[in-house]
């Protein structure tokens, strides 16, 4: 892109960029999950010798092996990089001794408390402490509060005397990737990098420009840092809006696919977002709560956030409801009813289960009594509670006394769930195509 420069002003700086252009720049990638493998590969497609560092002995040797445990790498690509020698993993940080960048892509969950939980920024940063040398670009892109790089990474860094801007240089730049999106994928997905000072932005942004397709540099890491929180905490609070929508018009007997379909005609000021069983994955439910957190300690409220986190948070509630309700017409009682579960992952067509409304809805519904089996081609086995459950077949929809749809898979077969349930309760508006007095929507 245009904006994107070559730094000229620091000698290290220039030294990085240089290395950076002719591809002798070593990578590194620590945390090698959803966001780190993705990166990993991209920038080692790119041309750049690629090592990622994980805890996870498990993963380092997969990706070792060439054999991809994320669903958007293919094992494929990963095996032909690896081969190639672009590629390797290792739980030994010391390797970051001979790079040049290192992004950290670890996870940012939230404590008990819906307190941010820093444990693995923070000891990932303290591992790329102990190995800083001059020329090192760090590259934080954990999602987490404005002015985490500059208040809890930047100090962490200092501490071995080299100095910002001309020794090393530090960027957050938020990960934008959606797991399971064939349109946009890591490489295309536009990229915001903010640095702590102008060289270190500079020297990101050419960083990135290398592997992705478009760059966005912004003027600091807190900018860097919000702009993700506005992202997620927009989607957020649009699906808590719509899920209120939904109870509302559930209340008044209206169909809220239609209205929402009706509204998405208007071609300027309406932007169309789906009720559902409630939020899930390691996002859209988290990171508002990084903001609030921060937010709080200026005095400032985040109402929105508050308030959609908990209509967002009632929706298992709302769907074991209308499961209860609709086998209460068949005149079965909810206790004792067997119930099957379409789909596990907290959205379509990919294997996480991290905070999937599914677990609640299932939870809910053995407290109340049910029978409680699922089934999901993407999730073979799952931990509810303190047990183990093993998927079962489609066709066990022919024995249960309800079928919830909680996750849109789009391998389910609709057409005979339809033929072989007796009542469907239907979270996602799956079966639109279909009319039959079995199905019972959201
Ligand atoms: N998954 C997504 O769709 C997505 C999208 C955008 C942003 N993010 C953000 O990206 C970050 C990473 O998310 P993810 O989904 O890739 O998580 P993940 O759990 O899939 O992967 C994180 C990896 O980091 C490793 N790890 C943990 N602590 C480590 C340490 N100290 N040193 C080295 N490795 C360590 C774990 O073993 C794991 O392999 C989070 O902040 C998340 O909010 C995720």
């Amino acid at each position: 892109m245009s904006t994107v420069t070559t730094p000229t002003e620091s000698t290290t700086a220039a030294l990085l960029a240089e290395k950076i252009i002719s591809r002798r720049a070593r990578v590194g990638v620590v945390g090698l999950g959803y966001v780190g493998l993705p990166l990993a590969v991209e920038f080692a497609k790119a041309g750049f010798d690629v090592t990622g560092i994980d805890l996870n002995q498990e993963k380092t040797d997969l990706v070792n092996r060439g054999v991809s445990y994320i669903g958007d790498i293919k094992t494929g690509d990963l095996a032909a990089l690896v081969q190639a020698g672009k590629l390797e993993a290792t739980t030994d940080f010391s390797v970051l001794l001979e790079l040049d960048t290192v992004n950290i892509a670890v996870p940012t969950p939230l404590r008990k408390t819906k307190d941010p939980d820093m444990s693995y920024i923070d000891a990932a940063c303290r591992e790329i402490a102990r190995y800083l040398h001059p020329g090192l670009l760090v590259i934080l892109e954990s999602t987490t509060y404005p002015g985490t790089t500059d208040e809890l990474v930047l100090p962490m860094l200092s501490e071995s005397g080299l100095k910002i801007g001309e020794d090393f240089f530090l960027c957050f730049s938020p990960e934008r990737v959606d797991p399971g999106n064939p349109q946009y994928q890591t490489k295309n997905i536009p990229k915001v990098v903010g640095g702590v000072t102008a060289a270190c932005t500079e020297v990101g942004a050419l960083f990135y420009a290398q592997a992705l397709e478009h760059v966005v540099p912004v003027s600091s890491t807190r900018v860097a840092e919000m702009v993700k929180l506005l992202e997620n905490t927009f989607r957020m609070i649009n699906i808590g809006l719509v899920n209120e929508i939904a109870i509302m018009c559930d209340g008044m007997g209206i169909n809220v696919w239609e209205i929402i379909d009706a509204a998405a005609t208007k071609p300027f000021g309406f932007m169309p977002f789906y009720p559902g069983p409630g939020l899930g994955g390691h996002c859209i439910p988290i990171d508002p709560f990084y903001l609030s957190w921060k937010t709080k300690q200026s005095g400032i409220e985040a109402r929105f956030i508050e308030l959609a986190g908990y209509i967002n948070g009632q929706m298992p509630h709302f769907v074991v409801q209308k499961i209860q309700n609709a086998l209460n017409e068949h005149a079965k009682p909810l206790k004792n009813s067997k119930v099957l579960v379409f789909g596990t992952s907290y959205k379509r067509d990919i294997d996480d289960v991290r905070e999937s409304p599914a677990l609640d809805v299932m939870l809910l519904l053995e407290r109340h009594g049910a029978v409680v089996s699922y089934t999901d081609p993407h999730v073979p086995s799952i931990r509810l509670g303190n047990r183990q459950m093993k998927s079962v077949g489609e066709e066990e929809a022919a024995h249960a006394d309800c079928v919830v749809i909680v996750t849109d898979h789009s391998s389910f077969d609709y057409a005979k769930l339809v033929e072989r349930a007796t009542l469907i309760v239907d979270s996602r508006n799956a079966l639109k195509k279909f009319q039959s007095p079995k199905i019972v929507r959201l």
